[in-house]
């Protein structure tokens, strides 16, 4: 090839690579559009390869002629890289872009089961007057659930309590959490203030106001010189904290082997405020625990001696105190873990 004709096809090229680059839309096709004419083995390179032919005097020329188009051509590739590499950048920032007034997804939070939760009120209420918690197991022995609660075998008092039994040494599950005030008795010394919430059961058919599991909560206070006066006032503050203020109270007797004498506390009926309505049997009142000054001979099996230390105890269904604070009307429903029920408790 002559002079010319070299001269021509670079600058051919020239004009063909300047177009192709300006059509380019992407950086990795102008890279690849790069090494295909300025590379090793390249368009250029091939042209070039072609000057060796030439006579000598011409080869100067064509070199520079093949400079300046080397120069062209990396310029524009220069050019365009620039503009593609923004371009892409712009369009990265468009499709990660964050939208912070977009609304956050909820966290969807739990909440503690009512019983928990109400178990929890009453802790926190007696907590106030000193009550420290305490818990007991929830497989008992006959001694502790019954004999040491002045309940021997075959008292007919065995009655109020149907007792599911374990194939084991004797041992039953507890069927109320009265047998943890043996256990306190014996683990300290007066004066005793305990709390004792916990999982107790009985074999029952179950209904709406029957459950064969089910929660207490046992209070417990022994010092010199404790009075029915005390229990009175204690658990006058106690329904005025969680019914509100200015309810009023009254004691009826009651009988419990291990309490004397024992009593039921009432409350003003927390639906009616005490008119009579069918929540209270029309009575205007309802009974929320069972209590009474300790039992001289429950003492004893505490190992206190009852010419010294005066006690009283009481004892609350939680289910109980949660359906008159919740307006609940069915104890199934606190078993059946059913999210439309627990949810409303949040
Ligand atoms: N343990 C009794 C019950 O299960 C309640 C009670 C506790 C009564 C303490 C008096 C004193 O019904």
């Amino acid at each position: 090839m002559d002079l010319a004709g070299l001269t021509r096809d670079l600058e051919a090229l020239r004009d063909e690579v300047v177009s192709a680059v300006a059509g380019t839309q992407e950086v990795s096709a102008l890279a690849a559009l790069e090494v295909d004419v300025l590379g090793k083995k390249g368009r250029l390179g091939v042209v070039l390869r072609g000057i060796g032919g030439l006579p000598t005097d011409d080869r100067p020329r064509v070199g520079a002629v093949a400079n300046a188009v080397r120069v062209a051509v990396e310029e524009v590739f220069q050019a365009r890289g620039v503009e593609l590499r923004a371009k892409e950048l712009e369009a990265r920032f468009r499709a990660e872009t964050v939208d912070v007034t977009t609304p956050g997804r909820p966290i969807r939070r739990g909440s503690l089961h009512p019983i928990v939760e109400t178990a929890g009120r009453i802790a926190e209420i007696f907590s106030q007057f000193g009550f420290v918690v305490h818990e007991g197991p929830e497989v008992e022995d006959d001694l502790t659930n019954f004999q040491m609660l002045n309940i021997p075998p075959d008292h007919p008092a065995r009655d109020l309590w149907d007792t599911l039994y374990v194939d084991i040494d004797g041992k039953l599950l507890r069927t109320h959490t009265s047998p943890g005030q043996i256990r306190v008795m014996h683990a300290s010394t007066p004066p005793i203030r305990a709390l004792l919430p916990g999982r107790c059961f009985r074999y029952e058919a179950i209904d709406a106001s029957h459950a064969s599991e089910f929660f207490q909560v046992e209070g417990l206070m022994i010092d010199e010189g404790t009075t029915l006066g005390d229990l009175r006032g204690l658990l006058d503050q106690f329904a005025q904290a969680m019914f509100g203020q200015g309810k009023r109270t009254r004691f009826r007797p009651g009988y419990y082997p291990f309490t004397e004498p024992s009593v039921a506390f009432d409350v003003e009926c927390v639906v009616c405020g005490g008119s009579g309505c069918p929540a209270c049997s029309r009575s205007g009142w309802m009974t929320i625990l069972g209590a009474g000054m300790v039992h001289p001979v429950v003492l004893q099996y505490g190992g206190l001696d009852p010419e010294r230390y005066q006690g009283f105890a009481f004892g609350m269904g939680v289910e109980r105190i949660a359906n008159l604070r919740h307006s609940v009307g069915d104890l199934r429903l606190y078993m059946e873990n059913d999210l439309r029920f627990l949810e409303q408790f949040r």
